[in-house]
């Protein structure tokens, strides 16, 4: 990390696998960083730690506020955003098909948050029970869905990662 006269700091992280160079001001979050760099699958819902629609995966400490977090001071941090999820020929994560097929993103603004939150849960957890579901999303809020597509979809994902989905055998 490189700090210069006006109060200008420099740096460096990989985001999604790719090494960054940011200079951040004095106070700006890892939130407004992402965006500032095109990260726009960032969103900013609330502005005050509330509403999950910021979520990154942040290392080790997973799923993370990005509304919360000095940008200054992740330095050497590894940080995934919902940019991430795709593969690299931009085929869709298991849970963001299953979002689709459920029904589960209207507005969508939501939408990264719970997805880098349901990405982290099926981490620790690659089984959970639609209560579990319910608890790792918790902390996201969407005002659209009524959440129970959503629930739905993450346990589909989960069946579909694990193998364990009979309706996907078979498909490709
Ligand atoms: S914008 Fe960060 S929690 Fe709402
Ligand atoms: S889909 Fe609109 S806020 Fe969640």
């Amino acid at each position: 990390m490189i700090q210069d006269s006006t109060s200008t700091t420099v740096v460096r992280a990989s985001v999604n696998g790719e090494d960054e160079q940011f200079a951040v001001s004095s106070g700006e979050t890892l939130m407004e960083t992402l965006r500032g760099a095109g990260y726009y699958g960032v969103k900013n819902g609330c502005d005050e730690g509330v509403c999950g629609a910021c979520n990154v995966i942040l290392g080790d400490e997973g799923v993370t506020r990005s509304c919360l977090v000095p940008a200054a001071s992740c330095d050497g941090a590894e940080v995934m955003t919902v940019e991430g999820l795709a593969d690299d020929d931009g085929g869709l994560h298991p849970l963001q098909s299953a979002f689709l097929e459920h029904g589960a993103a209207q507005c969508s603004y939501c939408i990264p948050g719970v997805l880098l939150a349901s990405y982290d849960l099926l981490q620790r957890n690659d089984e959970p029970t639609e209560s579990e579901v319910a608890d790792g999303l918790s902390g996201n809020i969407c005002r659209c869905t009524g959440y129970v597509q959503q629930i739905e979809a993450v346990q589909a994902a989960a069946d579909r990662l694990s193998g364990s989905d009979a309706s996907s055998e078979g498909s490709g």
